[in-house]
Order: structure tokens, then sequence, then C-alpha cells
């Protein structure tokens, strides 16, 4: 997924906020990522840890796991951070609506880009 899906840069520093917010991304329920803030057995490991992720993915790598990591592997827990249509058992406060908007998608992969 080459194309940004916002005009406007991702921001590292709100991305960086989004992946560690348990009411937001979540990411760290799944992934090990260097948040010095974060005690280490915080993070659950159903995903490989994101260090250095930012060297080993594209940009648009980075922006297709987060938007829908199904496209990619339709069995993957990982939830799709940026689709409102063809899900399944989704909570109501979520129905219409992405877990992550275009910009806090835009955001998060910024930040991903600066693990490296
Ligand atoms: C419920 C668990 C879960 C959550 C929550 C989750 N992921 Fe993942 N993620 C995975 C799994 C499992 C994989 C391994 C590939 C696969 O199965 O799709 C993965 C793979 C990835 C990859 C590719 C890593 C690599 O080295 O190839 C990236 C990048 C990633 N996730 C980022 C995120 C971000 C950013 C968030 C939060 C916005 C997040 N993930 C939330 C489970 C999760």
């Amino acid at each position: 997924m080459p194309v940004p899906l916002t005009g406007r840069p991702g921001d590292p520093r709100r991305g960086r906020a989004i992946a560690a917010n348990s009411d937001r991304g979540n990411c760290i329920i799944c992934h090990a990522i260097p948040l010095p803030e974060i005690p280490a057995g915080v993070f659950g490991d159903l995903g490989p840890p994101l260090d250095g992720v930012g060297a080993r993915l594209s940009v648009a790598e980075l922006r297709s796991r987060v938007v829908d990591a199904r496209e990619l592997n339709p069995q993957t827990v990982m939830p799709p951070y940026h689709v409102i249509s063809g899900l399944h058992r989704v909570q109501r406060h979520y129905v219409g609506r992405p877990i992550l908007s275009a910009q806090d998608v835009e955001d998060v992969v910024a930040y991903l880009v600066t693990l490296r």
C-alpha cells in the first residue's frame, strides 16, 4: 500500500503514543516494542518484536500491515485497524468506524519507520 491515506505526513510522536496506548492501537498486547517507560512484562508475544521493523519492511509494507494485515495473512490474529466492511463480531462501539483513523494509521506508520 504505497500511497499515504492522508495528505498530512505522519507524526511519529503521535504514532508512538497510539501504539503504546491500550485504549487505541494497543499494539503492545501482542508485540514487544522498544518503549522504555513500559515494563517488559506488559508486552505480549503473539506477534514478532517490532524492534528493527523500520529497517526490515518498507513504508508501503508497514502501512499494509496496519491497515489490514489479512491482506498478507488471511489467518492473522492482528486486528485490521482501518477497514470498516467485511468484519464480523464487531463491538458496537466500532460498528461503521475503523479502530484507527486514516491519520492515526499514518502516524503509527511514521513511528514504525523510526524503529531501526
Ligand atoms: C492481537 C495481536 C496483535 C495486535 C493487537 C497487533 N498485532 Fe501486529 N502482528 C501480529 C501478528 C501475529 C503478526 C505476525 C504476522 C501475522 O500473523 O500476520 C503481526 C505482524 C506485525 C507487523 C509485521 C512485523 C514483521 O516483522 O514482519 C507489524 C509491522 C505489526 N504487526 C504492527 C502492529 C502495530 C503497529 C499494531 C498496533 C497498531 C499491531 N501490530 C497490533 C499480532 C498483533
